[in-house]
């Protein structure tokens, strides 16, 4: 699960900030919102190293289900609605403002950030069903 918010922030936040937001960010009228995301990325980089140290002291015999399991939901929900807004912003950049090129580069950057997205549903379907287990019905 670690793996898994590294990768997240290597697919997804550290992409679109190295290479799709400055594509696009010579427009000014996407500034502000391009803003926004980064705002959030870094929220989401919270959740994620919160989500991380608790995985280490679980690891360490210590008991967090509970705290990891309600970090990653949290974690699941903001990854959700934030992907939900971009995907919103990329719609109307495209139709209102990009270029051809920037919209074929756009895309590929894109495309890789659903595949993460389906991991993330993957393992919260998985924690839930641990959660579930008789021997964590105590
Ligand atoms: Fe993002």
């Amino acid at each position: 699960m670690i793996v898994i918010s590294e990768f997240i922030d290597t697919i997804h936040h550290s992409r679109e900030e190295n290479s799709y937001f400055p594509c696009v960010s010579n427009h000014d009228s996407l500034k502000d919102e391009i803003h926004r995301f980064l705002v959030e990325h870094e929220f989401g980089r919270n959740v994620a190293r919160l989500i991380s140290r608790h995985l280490k002291l679980w690891k360490e015999g210590s008991d967090e289900r509970e705290p990891v399991s309600r970090y990653l939901n949290a974690y699941g929900v903001f990854l959700k609605d934030h992907l939900h807004k971009e995907n919103k912003f990329f719609d109307t950049a495209e139709a209102d403002v990009l270029t051809k090129e920037e919209e074929a580069d756009m895309y590929e950057e894109y495309k890789s950030v659903f595949a993460v997205v389906k991991k993330v549903e993957e393992m919260i379907a998985e924690i839930d069903f641990l959660e579930s287990c008789s021997w964590n019905q105590k």
